[in-house]
């Protein structure tokens, strides 16, 4: 039977839209690892970013102070009470959110100097198809961060999971998966308190 997207898009926004309310309190500490994240994507003055799956927009702040008011924060969910909690935790000033799956974008080919997604990659119900619709929106060079305040081994043991070598956010997954969708990984840190996968567009 042919695997329906549709229903795992819907599952997913079951799955966080009953999770949003609660969502920044869960880890409330975690602003700073976005904050140095966000730093370590280059982005400059006058940039346009995305940050995929945005969820409540914690890094929303850093998003927009690392592309001052002259640059242009996007932020994009599935789910509609996730973009609810950018606006009543007061982030909505700082970003123009939407609501869209991140593998069909409603942008135009090569807009994005840099996409930002935190806790994304393992939630997309086909990761190649996101992360090539992702390839699409950004310019030639451009980067892509996969973000995660937490790194793999301490997300599976917090969750009471073993690590499996399936993962796909483990490195040589991750490359492969990358390169087959217009991607270069160009570093990768997974330590306990961090997950940081970066990426360059390749030339098309
Ligand atoms: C683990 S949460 C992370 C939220 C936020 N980035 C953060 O770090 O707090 C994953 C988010 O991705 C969103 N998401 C999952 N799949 C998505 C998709 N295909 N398109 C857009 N958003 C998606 C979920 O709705 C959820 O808000």
């Amino acid at each position: 039977m042919a695997h329906d997207l549709a229903d795992d898009r819907e599952a997913v926004r079951a799955f966080f839209g009953e999770r949003a309310a609660r969502w920044d309190t869960r880890f409330p500490d975690d602003g700073p690892a976005y904050t140095a994240a966000v730093a370590e994507v280059g982005l400059r003055p006058g940039d346009t970013v995305l940050d995929a799956g945005c969820g409540t927009g914690r890094a929303l702040p850093a998003l927009r102070k690392a592309v001052g008011p002259e640059g242009t924060v996007l932020g994009a969910d599935l789910t509609p009470e996730m973009l609810a909690e950018v606006v009543r935790a007061g982030r909505d000033g700082t970003a123009l959110l939407f609501l869209a799956d991140v593998a069909r974008l409603p942008l135009p080919e090569a807009c994005l100097d840099a996409v930002f997604g935190a806790g994304l990659v393992s939630h997309l119900p086909g990761p190649e198809s996101g992360l090539r619709e992702l390839a699409r929106v950004v310019r030639p060079r451009g980067r892509l961060a996969l973000f995660h305040p937490v790194g793999r081994a301490a997300l599976a043991a917090r969750r009471g999971r073993q690590l499996t070598p399936d993962d796909i956010r483990a490195e040589p997954r991750l490359r492969t998966l990358l390169a087959a969708t217009g991607w270069r990984l160009v570093s990768f840190t997974d330590e306990d308190d961090r997950y940081l996968a970066l990426a360059e567009r390749q030339a098309r």
